[in-house]
């Protein structure tokens, strides 16, 4: 099995992690030469789709799926449509990407099948979050206390050129589900707990059978569910919500692999999403059960002698880098690391039967990494509270 993978950045290694761990040969196609991915992958082409789509039908023509890690719309529609001729299984789905790259069309089929969503503006009041339509990793975000700051952040996102979504600002966990669909089923996975760093960008994903109370899990789920039956969703999508005093809120769907959370998702399960996606439009069956585990997936990077934990993106500027087993101690990494070498960065996973064992295992690798790299500070950066 040869996958295809379009976009070599921080979805990319999403897609070649759990290919390899699910046995898949990986292709990662890639304008830049810098993309990480590209040095994760069994193979790899460096060029533009959009500027050859006659190369990317022909390497992909090779591959017995392809599934696009990207979030740029020519190159998502120029794929659809090349594979479209092709008798390749492409793992998306363009319509329901569409639907779900604009809030306002998502917030407003959610709303009409009783999803619950934060309240809209004027009924919720201050405190209010003003969030543009489209855009996606908290970019254009504003929490507004008072109607000037309300214009201010509304303006900036007009000046985006983007549509402002005002809602209540809630607050609580923040949860993630996956969802995955035929068009006909959908089967949702294991809710994670998304861990923000002081610009509240993803440093942690935990997965555990407990991160919701069993009754609002099973209703995270069926409400994942119900937006893909909804939306008639084809491929992958993840629902984003916040657990707040009065229950759940779903934030947003984004139907696109996502990166982070569905490697916890197989670290604590043995559940691989992107194989069980795979196999769901091959006409297969994978028999895999999920083994109820624990897992923490972070970032971290050594810089000037000390060990930070960061968040994604400073994560997503690493260059060439592999992965490792056992690395400092836990279980799984991805990392530019080498003896000697005083700034790097690596993705950790650690495993454990419970939470304990995996706050024992966490420990662990800091120890390891501090004594062993001779570092003589760690730190830990959260969001400021608002
Ligand atoms: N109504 C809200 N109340 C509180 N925080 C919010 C709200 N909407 C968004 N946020 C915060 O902003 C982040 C980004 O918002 P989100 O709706 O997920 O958009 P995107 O990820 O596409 O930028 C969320 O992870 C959350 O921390
Ligand atoms: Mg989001």
């Amino acid at each position: 099995m040869k996958i295809g993978i379009v976009g070599g950045a921080l979805q990319g290694i999403e897609a070649v992690f759990l290919s390899e761990k699910a046995g898949f040969e990986t292709l990662v196609i890639d304008r830049k030469e810098s993309a990480p991915a590209l040095s994760l992958s069994d193979s790899r082409e460096v060029f533009d789709i959009t500027e050859d789509a006659g190369r990317a039908r022909k390497v992909l023509g090779d591959c017995d799926a392809v599934i696009p890690a990207c979030e740029e719309t020519e190159a998502l529609v120029l794929l659809d449509r090349i594979m479209e001729d092709s008798q390749i299984p492409l793992l998306f789905d363009l319509d329901s990407y569409r639907i779900s790259s604009s809030k306002e069309k998502s917030n407003a089929i959610m709303a009409g099948i009783g999803i619950p969503i934060p309240e809209p503006w004027p009924e919720c009041g201050f405190p209010a979050i003003v969030k543009p339509s489209s855009q996606s990793g908290s970019v254009g975000v504003s929490a507004v206390n008072s109607a000037e700051e309300m214009d201010a952040a509304v303006k900036a996102v007009t000046d985006m050129e983007d549509i402002p979504i005002v809602q209540e600002f809630v607050s609580g966990k923040s949860v993630s589900v996956e969802v995955i669909g035929n068009g006909e089923m959908t089967r949702s996975f294991c809710t994670t707990e998304v861990v923000l760093d002081s610009n509240y960008d993803c440093k942690m994903v935990l997965c555990k059978p407990n991160v919701l109370p069993k009754e609002d899990n099973e209703l995270f789920s069926g409400m994942g569910k119900k937006i893909a039956q909804r939306i008639g969703l084809k491929a992958l999508m993840d629902v984003e919500a916040i657990y707040t005093e009065k229950g759940l809120r779903v934030l947003e769907i984004d139907a696109r692999i996502p990166s982070q959370t569905p490697a916890a998702v197989w670290a604590a399960t043995d559940i691989n999403i992107l194989e069980e996606l795979t196999f769901m439009h091959t006409g297969r069956n994978t028999g895999r059960k999920n083994r109820n585990g624990c897992s923490a997936y972070e970032h971290y990077l050594v810089e000037n002698g000390s060990l930070i934990t960061c968040g994604e993106k400073t994560f997503g500027k690493i260059t060439k880098p592999r992965f490792e087993q056992r690395f400092f101690g836990s279980d799984e990494a991805i990392t530019d690391y080498l003896p000697g070498k005083d700034t790097w960065a690596a993705t950790v996973i650690t495993r454990g039967r419970d939470p304990a064992e995996v706050l024992e295992n966490r420990k662990k690798f800091i120890r390891n990494v501090m004594d062993e790299c001779g570092l003589d500070e760690y730190k830990d950066r959260s969001p400021k509270m608002i």
